[in-house]
């Protein structure tokens, strides 16, 4: 049996912190376009200059080109099941999900919204950091390393701060949400598949909530 579950939510608000204990726990693979985007905007191609462009105002980047990301994804990778964390996030992307997840006999299982409150977004975009080395996610106040500037997993001492975690690109992300990817709520709920959690409980709150859906739908 195969589990296919996506993590929506407003930028900061937790999917990515999510997917990765659903990772280590339950041996799905996280699908993050936003990772894949960081990546091929470092691959010094004339795809990669726009996208850090469109990526660093807060803007999204064209359906086109995500989808591409996650087809080129769902072809290469064999797994268990997928989280998708960050995609969809317009009504074209959904249907192109659905379709690819289609084609390949699979389903998406689950929708689980994380909601939190736009003040607390802030809080947790301006003090998270994370490790480019194996891409644990820190935040200053919430979860801190424990001996500082080392990554508590790996060791590294490469702890970075994304370029797009500032207050004017997260005014342009958060009405990006609401205007382009907050009607994917209304789509998923229609379907039956939309779970809502509370994502301003603590972090391991949170994850029991996220632990219960993926119970209810044998994600085990
Ligand atoms: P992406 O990388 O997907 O960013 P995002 O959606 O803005 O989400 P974040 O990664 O910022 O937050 P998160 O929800 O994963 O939170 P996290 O777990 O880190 O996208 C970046 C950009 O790429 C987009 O703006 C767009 O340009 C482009 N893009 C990506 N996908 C696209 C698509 N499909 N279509 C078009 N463009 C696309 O947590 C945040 C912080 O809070 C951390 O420090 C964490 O430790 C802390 N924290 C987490 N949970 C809690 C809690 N319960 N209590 C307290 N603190 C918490």
């Amino acid at each position: 049996m195969t589990i296919n579950i996506i993590l929506l939510g407003p930028p900061g608000a937790g999917k990515g912190t999510q997917a990765r204990t659903l990772v280590e726990e339950r041996g799905l693979v996280q699908l993050s376009t936003g990772d894949m985007l960081r990546e091929a905007r470092t691959s010094g191609t004339e795809m990669g200059r726009v996208v850090a462009e469109v990526m660093d105002k807060g803007q999204l980047v064209t359906d086109e080109i995500v989808i591409g990301l996650i087809r080129e994804k769902l072809e290469t990778v064999d797994a268990p099941g997928f989280i998708f964390d960050g995609f969809p996030r317009t009504l074209p992307q959904a249907d192109a999900l659905n379709d690819l997840l289609a084609g390949m006999g699979r389903q998406i299982d689950a929708v689980i919204e994380i909601q939190v409150d736009d003040t607390a977004l802030v809080d947790r975009i301006s003090g998270r950091f994370t490790c480019g080395n194996c891409g644990e996610v820190y935040h200053d106040q919430t979860k801190p390393t424990a001996k500082p500037g080392v990554c508590d997993l790996c060791g590294s001492t490469d702890l970075k701060r994304r370029a797009d975690d500032n207050a004017d690109s997260l005014k342009t992300r958060l009405l990006e949400y609401y205007k382009k990817t907050s009607p994917l709520i209304g789509y998923y709920y229609a379907k039956k598949q939309l779970h809502p959690v509370d994502g301003m409980a603590e972090m391991d709150e949170v994850g029991r909530q996220v632990a219960a859906v993926m119970d209810g739908i044998g994600g085990r």
